[in-house]
């Protein structure tokens, strides 16, 4: 038996359990990793709810990283003692688990299991999102919605390294001072004052290339103010709530703009673009380019409190869970 945190009942977080559970011999295709750390990130807070439906009772998490301790039939890229990470939906927040090998990825030397637990998840979204959903280059100006946040300070860095003026919104003070010392040129305090504005002001009436939204409700439609014509509305998250339908013809009216919802399960469905996907991140960061700030950790039995603070916007940048 080892340690987890497992829903019985979706709701709030007084709904995560600290309990023990059983482990399973790893199957055919699967690998056991005892964890050092498992991610925390605003996707738990769905599936906990129930707002991302998932057979009950289910182990949270989506993140972790940790030694292999034992392979199943026909894993023959990975062996006991392999330091790894990984994303895979559900059963991250634990002190050991079983999942698919081939989710899982050998992590470089100049990695912790600390950093990779905080970025695997973040920091592979990040890469997509600025590599493959809108290439962004030297020259362009980016939007960044909750600039201070878990992915916000990955993507504003990777967005400054590849040479784009980078601007974000925060919903505090102390978290555009975050964002500025992570990469971003200007912040935008989005609670007080009028971020279209500031935009038009900062960008000289030019505005952005692409605008990555994760908080949804609260910034649609202003977000496409922000853009150029022909730029691209990313929204990759609802941390204030969902965007309610649409009428396309707004895509129109804005500037022949194009828009779309990613997720990185389908950027990184292949095993192929994973290990790109990941290579790509762990180069970023070894390189000092893109630093991956571990700005809270709980011990897992302190789960709910996480929840709490993250839903109460309360962290900046990556927090993990440890055992
Ligand atoms: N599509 C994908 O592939 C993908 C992958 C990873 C994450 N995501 C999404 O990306 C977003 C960020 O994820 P994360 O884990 O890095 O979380 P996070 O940014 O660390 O936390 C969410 C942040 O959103 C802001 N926010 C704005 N309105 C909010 C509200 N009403 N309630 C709570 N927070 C609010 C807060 O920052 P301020 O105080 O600065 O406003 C808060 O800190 C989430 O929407 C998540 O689902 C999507």
């Amino acid at each position: 038996m080892v340690a987890a945190v497992r829903v019985h009942k979706t709701g709030g977080p007084e709904s995560l359990t600290y309990e023990d559970v059983e482990v399973p011999a790893p199957g055919s295709g699967q690998i056991r990793v005892k964890q050092h750390a498992a991610g925390l990130n605003y996707i738990d807070t769905y599936i906990r709810s129930g707002a991302y439906p998932a057979p009950l009772p289910f182990v949270l998490g989506n993140e972790g990283a940790g030694e292999v301790t034992a392979v199943g039939q026909g894993v023959s890229d990975l062996k006991v003692g392999d330091r790894v990470a990984y994303v895979v939906t559900l059963g991250g927040y634990a002190a050991e688990r079983v999942l698919p090998a081939d989710r899982a990825v050998k992590l470089p030397d100049g990695i912790s299991y600390e950093q990779a637990a905080g970025m695997m998840l973040k920091g592979m979204t990040a890469e997509y999102l600025v590599q493959r959903t809108f290439k962004v280059e030297k020259g362009h100006t980016v939007l960044i919605h909750a600039a201070a946040g878990g992915v916000g300070l990955i993507l504003g860095q990777w967005a400054r390294h590849v040479g784009a003026t980078v601007i974000g919104t925060v919903g505090s003070k102390e978290k555009a001072e975050l964002a500025k010392a992570n990469g971003y040129h200007h912040t935008i305090l989005y609670r007080e004052e009028d971020f279209v504005a500031r935009v038009k002001d900062i960008t000289k009436g030019g505005l952005c290339e692409v605008v990555y939204d994760g908080v949804g409700k609260d910034t649609f439609p202003a977000s496409l103010d922000c853009i150029k014509p022909l730029g691209m509305f990313v929204s990759y998250g609802s941390a204030s709530g969902q965007i309610d339908a649409f009428n396309i013809n707004i895509l129109q009216a804005k500037g022949s703009l194009f828009a779309t919802r990613p997720t990185l399960n389908t950027y990184n469905a292949k095993r192929e673009a994973l290990v790109k996907s990941a290579g790509d991140l762990f180069k970023v960061v070894t390189s000092g380019a893109v630093k991956i700030p571990i700005n809270q950790k709980y011990s897992l039995k302190d789960a709910q409190k996480a929840h709490r603070d993250l839903e109460s916007r309360k962290t900046t940048g990556s927090t993990i869970l440890v055992p």
